[in-house]
């Protein structure tokens, strides 16, 4: 225990100790030759700077350029995204997945137009009281918008810090995320502020990469890491198991009535909360069991063919699918709370969560691609 407590003492001594002030310059001399051209970095005002830091939380920089571009064309401002329809808003997200997330977006944006006058505030407080945006996403916006010399903490910046010091303390600790932004906020550059930020992102997102061996030669800090100066750069950072994820295995049922195809909205609170989808049951049906559940549904089969098998990974679920598409003869009414759509308008007007997208394939109808 005591020889538990020394160890422990010395570590953080030596990260305490840790000479930062000599890394900073190489950084910023880095980031000023090798950021990527992004479109939010080209004109990093507030409302440009938040929505690309919300997408970038769930998708790789490359794929945001395109929902970026699309959401702010259709969306320009603070006041048109508190004033979107909600399938249209889900529509602009489809693809991104995560739906809470661009519902929090406009929940934050109509605060802003009661609390702000349309304006997001230049103050890091202010900014967590926003709907939807944490630590990270308020001094992100805070330092690269408006400058402020506050941290922003990604994963990327863990890895990149925990590199950079040999910290062996687990990451998944509350604690420790305090503590390494109590540490930037200590070191970071009050004229330089965002640049500082992103360059601790960037190049954790392209040179001190998670999933296989950084690339050391090409970094800023080779000669001031201490996890590649012992060879231990893979070690870091040290995160304790997660546990595992929930399993759920469903049956699809592609039901079409002609050209129109069978939807149900899901409910308004949960996974993928109030976006559409295929009828689906839980388990995997028999072709007879999936005949019996659409007539169920009240609707004539005439025809079964079974799809291929589909999976989905969401954070804290998985899903295994088995799909049939079923033929029925016409429908002249149309059962309770199902909508039967056509191809165009599941692709305009019905948000549809990209875990059914190998199914919308078969009917040919591309998910989150159609400009709106
Ligand atoms: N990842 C998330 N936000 C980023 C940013 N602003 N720069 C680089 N990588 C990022």
């Amino acid at each position: 225990m005591w020889t538990y407590a020394c160890c422990s003492f010395i570590i953080i001594a030596m990260i305490q100790d840790f000479d930062y002030q000599n890394c900073i310059g190489p950084l910023l001399d880095w980031f000023d030759t090798h950021a990527r051209v992004l479109p939010w970095r080209s004109d990093p005002s507030p409302y440009r700077v938040w929505i690309s830091e919300i997408m970038l939380q769930q998708t790789r920089v490359e794929a945001v350029k395109y929902y970026f571009d699309r959401f702010l064309e259709a969306l320009p401002d603070i006041a048109s995204l508190a004033a979107c329809p909600e399938d249209r808003l889900l529509k602009l997200w489809e693809g991104l997945g995560y739906y809470n997330r661009v519902r929090n977006l406009q929940a934050a944006a109509r605060q802003i137009m009661d609390e702000y006058g349309g304006e997001m505030p230049a103050d890091y407080e202010k900014l967590l009281r926003l709907k939807g945006i944490g630590r990270y996403t308020a001094g992100a916006v805070a330092s690269i918008a408006f400058g402020l010399p506050v941290p922003a903490v990604d994963g990327n910046v863990l890895r990149v810090m925990t590199r950079l010091t040999a910290d062996d303390t687990d990451v998944m600790q509350p604690a420790f995320r305090s503590r390494l932004e109590e540490t930037i906020s200590g070191i970071i550059p009050d004229k330089r502020a965002g640049s500082f930020n992103q360059a601790l992102m960037e190049l954790g997102a392209t040179v001190c990469v998670p999933n296989g061996l950084p690339k050391c030669n090409e970094c800023p800090w080779e000669s001031f890491c201490l996890a590649h100066l012992a060879g231990r750069e893979t070690e870091f950072p040290v995160k304790s198991a997660k546990k595992p994820r929930r399993s759920e295995e469903k049956t699809v049922l592609v039901i079409c009535d002609g050209a129109r195809t069978v939807l149900r909205k899901r409910p308004a609170k949960g996974l993928l909360a109030g976006l559409y989808e295929f009828p689906s049951e839980t388990g995997f049906l028999s072709p007879k069991e999936a005949l019996l559940r659409a007539e169920a549904l009240g609707f004539s089969p005439v025809y079964i063919q079974p799809l291929p098998d589909a999976g989905h990974i969401f954070t804290h679920v998985e899903w295994h699918m088995k799909g049939y598409l079923i033929k029925t003869a016409e429908t002249e009414s149309v059962p309770r709370g199902l909508i039967l759509a056509d191809k165009d308008e599941i692709e305009t007007d019905y948000p549809m969560p990209s875990a059914f997208s190998k199914y919308t394939r078969i009917l040919h109808i591309r998910l989150g691609k159609k400009e709106l």
